[in-house]
């Protein structure tokens, strides 16, 4: 493992760009307008921290190359879709993002409300597909639909979007932020270490440890960087938490205390991967990024 991290993750993304690309319909299969969407919303950006995830975690599990590669194209596919309807004017209503005009400007809200759909159903294929075991693949296809859904992602949108306007007490605001962020985070570790092997029961406490505390510090960070950074940085518009009267927990907590906690949760992290030793070098090099990132 003596490839320097920076190297490692650049590596990870550019073969991200091809992956997702030989996984997506091409722009010219029928209907085009669809298909060029869909592309438009999942290649060329975003900083692929969950398929860095995926292949970290499978690192150390010595999964197989296309279980990762379908894995991570599956959950970016996923996270992509988030993106796509989060930023629709029903929800936060945006206009920037990954450096460009969001789905909705550059093409029209009904082809983002498909483009999500059709994501999120290409995901779920995508990860169906491959040489894994039937078992092993199932017990995938179910962690990521849980994830996903009205008990992870979908359900932390809900949450949030009712939240508008109102001054959530800490244990709220942190469960909205395990379910429409963590969710999707824990399950990129986890479907990377299932496509290695089916983990030992303290193998799986140990990554969940892990991966739990790097999906909160995620969006504590998300909430920092809205309040902190520029739109040029960021490729979204910065500052639209405060606009729009979202619970954050840079609102709730203030700003020192946020940064306290989203190092606090980086040292958690690393403190769970201790039973991996040198091995899991990679997975802490992602929760300092997670924690340290400025964009
Ligand atoms: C942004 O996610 C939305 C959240 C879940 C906080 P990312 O910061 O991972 O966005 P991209 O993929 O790099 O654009
Ligand atoms: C989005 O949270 C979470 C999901 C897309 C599931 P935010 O609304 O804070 O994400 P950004 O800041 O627009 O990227
Ligand atoms: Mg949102
Ligand atoms: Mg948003
Ligand atoms: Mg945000």
């Amino acid at each position: 493992m003596s490839t320097p991290f920076a190297a490692w993750a650049e590596q990870v993304q550019a073969d991200m760009e091809v992956v997702l690309d030989r996984h997506l319909p091409p722009a010219s299969a029928l209907p085009t307008k669809l298909h060029q969407a869909m592309r438009y919303a999942v290649l060329g950006g975003g900083k692929r921290v969950r398929p860095l995830l995926v292949f970290a975690a499978g690192t150390l599990f010595d999964a197989p190359r296309d279980a990762l590669e379908r894995s991570a194209a599956a959950v970016e596919m996923i996270h992509a879709y988030s993106l796509v309807h989060d930023d629709m004017p029903c929800m936060d209503d945006d206009d920037l993002r990954r450096g460009k005009p969001t789905v909705h400007r550059q093409f029209d809200e009904a082809t983002a409300l498909l483009v999500g759909d059709a994501l999120q159903s290409q995901a779920f294929l995508v990860l169906s597909q491959g040489a894994l075991a039937p078992d092993r693949k199932v017990a995938m296809l179910s962690q990521l639909a849980h994830a996903a859904g009205s008990l992870g992602m979908c359900g932390g949108q809900a949450v949030d979007l009712d939240a508008v306007g109102i001054a959530l007490a800490l244990p709220e605001l942190e469960q909205m932020h395990r379910l429409k962020t963590g969710a999707l985070l824990r399950v990129s570790v986890l479907l990377g270490a299932y496509a290695g092997k089916a983990l030992q029961a303290d193998e799986q406490a140990a990554l969940d440890s892990y991966a739990d505390a790097i999906g909160l510090a995620f969006q504590v960070v998300d909430d920092i960087l809205d309040a902190t950074a520029d739109s040029a940085t960021l490729g979204k518009t910065a500052g639209k938490d405060a606009a729009h009267n979202k619970p954050t927990y840079v609102s709730i907590l203030g700003l020192q205390p946020s940064l306290a906690l989203a190092e606090k949760l980086r040292q958690d992290a690393h403190h769970a991967l201790q039973p991996f030793g040198e091995a899991a070098i990679r997975l802490r090099e992602l929760a300092d990024l997670i924690v340290q990132r400025k964009a």
